[in-house]
């Protein structure tokens, strides 16, 4: 991700009631005003319904929580990659638990992304899919264990081996990747755990998205990595 600087707090609205439509619009603003206090990049990632009204209501990064790897066309009901373009999408988000791909689907919206420049981070659910994802080369891996994601049990600090353990693995095929880590993340306590296990910025969801203070919550998360 060589144009969104490092680190990066990306926040995947999920399908939350007061993150859709509207409230999207209300949230990704006030994630862009945390961004402009702070040394460190904030990408959101509304639903793709709320991608446009979202897109042309903030100058930060806006990310899809998917996309197909279909070609304009006969392809009924994906998400095409020249349609988030022109929505204002600077990347998308891959394989996420709760929205998993195949890998060959995977490895063509990696493709596909990367022809209409647009980032990519990948989330993978253990060690080895993590390797896997890194070797296609995507701009980052987001490694999330399933089984903490929308817990408020931080993986950074409930679980640091995994992160550690993610890194090594992930460093030996592609020295280059950002990878981000994610699932519990709801404290700057979390994040500053994070990014000191190896990884470059988190991915979360709930304690921002479902807050009713999400630049109170944010500023607490951004604190720690003060430049
Ligand atoms: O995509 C982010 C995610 O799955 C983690 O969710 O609610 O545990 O921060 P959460």
């Amino acid at each position: 991700m060589d144009k969104i600087s490092l680190p990066v707090i990306a926040v995947n609205f999920k399908t939350y009631p007061q993150a859709t439509g509207e409230k999207a619009v209300l949230l990704a603003q006030a994630c862009e005003k945390v961004a402009n206090e702070y040394d460190f990049s904030v990408v959101v990632a509304p639903q793709i319904a709320d991608v446009y009204r979202v897109s042309k209501a903030v100058d930060i990064p806006v990310f899809s929580q998917h996309m197909d790897s279909g070609e304009p066309g006969r392809f009924t009901g994906h998400v095409l990659g020249e349609a988030l373009v022109e929505a204002g999408c600077s990347g998308t988000l891959l394989n996420h638990s709760e929205n998993r791909m195949q890998l060959a689907d995977i490895e063509m919206s990696l493709r596909k992304a990367e022809k209409l420049g647009l980032y990519t981070i990948v989330c993978t659910n253990n060690p080895l899919v993590s390797v896997a994802a890194a070797s296609l080369n995507p701009s980052a891996v987001a490694v999330e264990p399933p089984e903490l994601i929308g817990s408020g049990i931080s993986v950074s600090q409930s679980q640091p081996e995994i992160i550690t353990g993610t890194v090594d693995k992930i460093r030996a095929v592609n020295k280059d990747v950002v990878i981000l880590c994610g699932a519990g993340i709801s404290t700057g306590e979390d994040v500053k755990a994070a990014i000191e296990l190896g990884s470059q910025g988190v991915l979360l969801a709930s304690a921002v998205a479902k807050s009713d203070k999400p630049e109170a919550i944010l500023r607490d998360l951004a604190d720690p990595i003060r430049k």
